[in-house]
């Protein structure tokens, strides 16, 4: 079995410049620090209790019992026999994970054509978005006896997807009546929240409706496609042990200490050296591959929220030498690296200019891919490109984008993948998540909570009139109103 590589030739002052680049040297100083890093998390990840705790539970996604995954797959294959449609609500980690997969393994145009879907069920994705229309559009045009709806949140609070399943339940019940529970699966977390609460309670009045798949605790929303997503990928018809092989050959990888030979660790602490002593704080994630568009936005997610932090993290230990990890308020850092996604060739007629030209304060780290599922060669005789397949085109225009970018001392990277298949794919997203916590180790700050998304959560429960809300946030909201002048209004 192949296996992904990191190029970071581009990152060095060799290609970019001293101005711009890292050099070796600044690299070999911080081994040290790199290497504690690596450490630390190591030995957090070795204790189930701690990693419950704090967040690491997905480290161990890549290892789940082989019967469990089996009866997932069979669950899946089911589902996408009996119904024409299944519809999956779910929002942020709930919802990126799963198109992601989507848009990267199964053939484009999925749902248009029968004959891609080998007969089974059309998949569409909704409540993530308070936008009306997709919602609308969707329900009126599905048939509902025809339809199953999967309705993810770890949380069973977010109200994105509390609000599209209200929506769903009532549609539903309309047509099916009284057995409607029966179209609809649950997965959110074992004990607590309202989703969860709906679970047990439909289940007490009719054992066979919404069937739940519990959620495991100390996995992140945004680190979770291998729980949260395994039943959209089994209805989706994608092997799902395949996809967690690549996940674990990639941690196995990633589970070395030395950094030559550890992709994810080289990874971030040659983007933490950019970021803090290059300024470069914009991550322009680009495949050269339209399928990992979604890969791309998944990333966008699990960067900011991981990263994209106000303090620093103060870590206290107990006797037992567990540790609890708290904001430290007297070390504010604002840190995190800004990430955009782009796709190559689409976007080099577009933020390539910036790019290239903009304010170099980016890294453009490139998902390049050795393979097409398909090729298609270019008819014709007299003509450049007579001849030529897509894919070498493909790989020549980012080869291209590579040699542009250095000659404007532009530092860039590239992962490669052998394929896009269920297990490079698989590997691809343990390696971001594993770069994204060794990053977070690297900025002493905690990269499994989100307390920033915390401050619109509020407003709207606020005035939603939520109850139990604390009287500290509710003043804090009914204190600090939005000022709008109207002449500032045209
Ligand atoms: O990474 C996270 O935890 C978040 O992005 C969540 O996935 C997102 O807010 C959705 O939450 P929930 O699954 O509780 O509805």
């Amino acid at each position: 079995m192949q296996k992904i590589k990191f190029d970071f030739n581009n990152i060095f002052d060799f290609s970019v410049g001293k101005e711009h680049g890292v050099q070796e040297q600044d690299l070999t100083e911080s081994l040290n620090f790199v290497k504690k890093a690596h450490e630390h998390l190591v030995k957090l990840t070795e204790n189930a209790r701690v990693r419950i705790k704090l967040g690491l539970e997905w480290t161990q996604l890549p290892y789940q019992n082989k019967t469990i995954i089996k009866e997932i797959q069979n669950l899946g294959n089911e589902i996408a026999g009996k119904y024409k449609n299944v519809i999956f609500l779910g929002i942020g980690g709930s919802y990126l994970g799963l198109k992601a997969a989507q848009d990267a393994l199964l053939e484009p145009y999925y749902n248009e054509f029968s004959i891609l879907r080998k007969k089974g069920a059309k998949i569409y994705f909704c409540g993530n978005n308070l936008d009306p229309n997709t919602l609308h559009a969707l329900l009126k045009n599905l048939n509902p006896k025809k339809t199953l709806t999967v309705v993810i949140s770890k949380s069973g609070e977010t109200t994105e997807t509390k609000a599209a399943f209200m929506v769903v339940e009532a549609w539903l019940k309309k047509t099916i009546g009284i057995k409607y529970g029966r179209q609809f699966i649950t997965i959110t977390d074992p004990e607590s929240g309202s989703l969860r609460e709906k679970t047990k309670k439909e289940q007490e009045k009719d054992k066979l409706s919404f069937r739940n798949m519990p959620l495991l605790k100390g996995v992140g929303g945004r680190f979770s496609e291998f729980n949260a997503g395994l039943l959209h990928l089994a209805i989706a018809g994608i092997n799902i042990q395949e996809v967690l092989d690549g996940a674990g050959q990639m941690a196995k990888q990633c589970s070395e200490v030395d950094i030559f030979k550890n992709p994810a660790l080289m990874y971030a602490a040659l983007h933490t050296i950019l970021y803090q002593k290059k300024r470069k704080n914009i991550a322009v994630i680009m495949p050269f591959c339209e399928a990992l568009k979604s890969t791309a936005d998944w990333y966008i997610q699990l960067l900011a929220e991981s990263l994209g932090k106000k303090y620093a993290r103060k870590i206290e230990t107990d006797d037992n030498g567990i540790e609890n990890w708290l904001q430290d308020k007297n070390r504010i850092l604002n840190t995190g690296r800004t990430p955009i996604a782009a796709v190559g060739t689409g976007d080099l007629h577009s933020i390539q200019q910036n790019n290239i030209e903009g304010e170099n304060n980016k890294v453009v780290t490139f998902i390049k891919i050795e393979k097409f599922k398909k090729e298609i060669k270019i008819p014709g005789k007299n003509d450049i490109l007579a001849g030529k397949g897509f894919s070498e085109l493909m790989n020549l225009a980012q080869e291209a984008t590579e040699w542009a970018l250095v000659q404007e001392k532009r530092p860039n990277c590239a992962i490669i993948m052998p394929e896009v298949s269920p297990f490079y794919w698989g590997a691809l997203l343990f390696f971001f998540e594993i770069a994204t916590a060794f990053e977070g180790e690297l900025l002493d700050i905690n990269a499994f909570d989100q307390p920033g998304v915390e401050g619109y959560k509020n407003y709207i429960y606020c005035k939603l009139k939520k109850p139990g809300i604390p009287e500290s946030i509710l003043q804090e909201v009914n204190n600090h109103p939005l000022v709008k002048e109207p002449k500032f209004i045209l």
